[in-house]
């Protein structure tokens, strides 16, 4: 803020500036400080060595009225950072933060436009990643209610689907689902001139397509993501008049903020999905280096979220669990494959080297952060009850709860499939075992609940075919 009122940063003085005011930055430091009329002399040493460990950054400008308010900048060491993908995210961060900014800049004449913005505000904070659309429409029919009261009738929000578009639709009776076609009334009018439509009394509109007795008037808010129809948002009214063109900035304002939420929203979910199915196949190379652990990985994941499902663990746990159990044997990629496939039993030096993949494993995972707190799952997944198992040799309560449920899921599944020393157990066969080794081996709690379920769903969980629709279930 200071940097922006001592140098008088204007507008046009970073003219490389696009319209969604962020700079991508790519060159030295030092150049990014000249284009932003910082003096050679106001950089000193210290400075200058912090700013050379930097290579790229993103200069966000927070606007009020046409003026700079204030220069946000995020400094990045690694390269590529200024690429597309982190450029949606960026641009979601610069319209929180001028809407922040507008705010507290506030323009407000009058109380009515102050109310407007605290509106404006709480349904912005309502838009979170995780949050589902019928409770944000519930949400934010309650907050236009304290603007409009009793004459708010509905909100709906659609989404189109060929030539139609598949509303939801919340008003004083709750919940309901509609289907209009794309082309029609003043949603038509909204979609085909890409802008809010204000119908101050529909029943002098030409174009209002009639679907209830009590709406009087009417504005649509058609939402573009990358000049493509995203969605439709309709806000009813039961009385003439209620809402006019000077209602215009107000509802132009939610509709950009739901445009952006919703952007990063399915950009993230994206990024999330095609991570899954990264490490899907991830493991999947590393499974053919052993035929006869096909899919084990799979199938453990999918135990794993069976028992965790019957625990109550939270979405998070779960989560990360599902990740451990996908990677649990990930450590394997060094281990030779003669040992892997060996006929007969292992020599005690062979032996060594198959537990060496617990603690391969979860080094090869540590480093990636999106994967914190897999990694001593994995570690841990070949633990004993007893502390009779390896690579720490931990027992009870020292091993985390989701490693005892993994070493569960990891052996029953060891146990149903053919290795090249045995023929696969039969499922009956390995849930005795599981039972004659509760306490030696296998942790009480979980191995109790496991024992506890019905046998068709143990089934179901290891025969599920494909698994990668029930794994995109539990991202986050
Ligand atoms: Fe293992
Ligand atoms: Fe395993």
């Amino acid at each position: 803020h200071q940097l922006v009122e001592r140098l008088k940063i204007k507008k046009e003085s970073i003219s490389i500036a696009n319209k969604d005011r962020i700079l991508p930055f790519t060159g030295s430091m030092a150049e990014l400080f000249k284009i932003l009329g910082v003096p050679d002399a106001d950089i000193n040493e210290d400075l200058k060595k912090i700013l050379g460990r930097y290579k790229e950054a993103f200069i966000l400008m927070g606007e009020v009225g046409n003026r700079i308010v204030c220069i946000c900048i995020l400094f990045s060491k690694r390269k590529g950072f200024t690429g597309e993908d982190n450029f949606k995210i960026i641009r979601f961060l610069a319209t929180v933060l001028n809407t922040f900014l507008n705010l507290k800049y506030s323009f407000a004449k009058t109380k009515k436009e102050e109310k407007r913005n605290f509106v404006m505000l709480k349904i912005l904070s309502s838009l979170s990643f995780n949050e589902d659309l019928t409770s944000f429409l519930k949400k934010a029919f309650e907050e236009l209610k304290t603007i409009w009261g009793e004459n708010l009738e509905s909100l709906g929000y659609g989404f189109p689907k060929e030539d139609f578009v598949e509303a939801t639709v919340i008003n004083k009776e709750g919940v309901s689902f509609y289907k209009f076609p794309v082309k029609v009334g003043i949603m038509g009018r909204a979609i085909e001139n890409s802008r809010v439509e204000i119908a101050s009394d529909v029943s002098k509109d030409p174009d209002y397509f009639k679907v209830s007795n009590t709406i009087r008037s009417e504005i649509i808010i058609p939402i573009f993501i990358e000049n493509k129809l995203y969605s439709v948002i309709e806000v009813g009214f039961n009385k003439e008049y209620i809402v006019g063109e000077e209602d215009r900035p107000f509802f132009e304002e939610i509709g950009r903020i739901i445009a952006l939420s919703m952007s990063n929203l399915n950009l993230y979910r994206n990024l999330k999905e095609s991570y899954l199915e990264t490490i899907i196949t991830l493991v999947n190379t590393i499974e053919l280096k052993d035929p006869y652990t096909k899919e084990h990985s799979q199938r453990v994941a999918s135990l794993s979220l069976l028992i965790a499902e019957k625990m109550g663990l939270s979405d998070e746990r779960k989560e990360k669990l599902m990740y451990a159990s996908l990677l649990h044997d990930i450590g394997k990629i060094a281990v030779k494959g003669s040992i892997l496939n060996k006929n007969g039993s292992l020599t005690e030096e062979e032996y060594e080297e198959v537990k060496k993949h617990t603690i391969l494993g979860a080094t090869l995972v540590k480093g990636i952060s999106y994967l914190r707190g897999v990694s001593d799952i994995i570690r841990h997944h070949h633990e004993r009850w007893d502390g009779k198992g390896y690579p720490d040799g931990l027992k009870n309560g020292e091993i985390c709860l989701e490693a005892r449920i993994l070493a569960v899921a990891d052996s029953f599944d060891a146990m149903i499939s053919d290795r090249p020393y045995r023929k696969a157990f039969s499922f009956e066969h390995a849930l005795n075992e599981i039972k004659k080794n509760i306490g030696t081996q296998f942790a009480p709690d979980v191995a109790k609940v496991f024992l506890s379920i019905p046998l068709e769903e143990i089934k179901k969980a290891v025969k599920t075919q494909p698994f990668l629709p029930l794994f995109k279930k539990y991202l986050s």
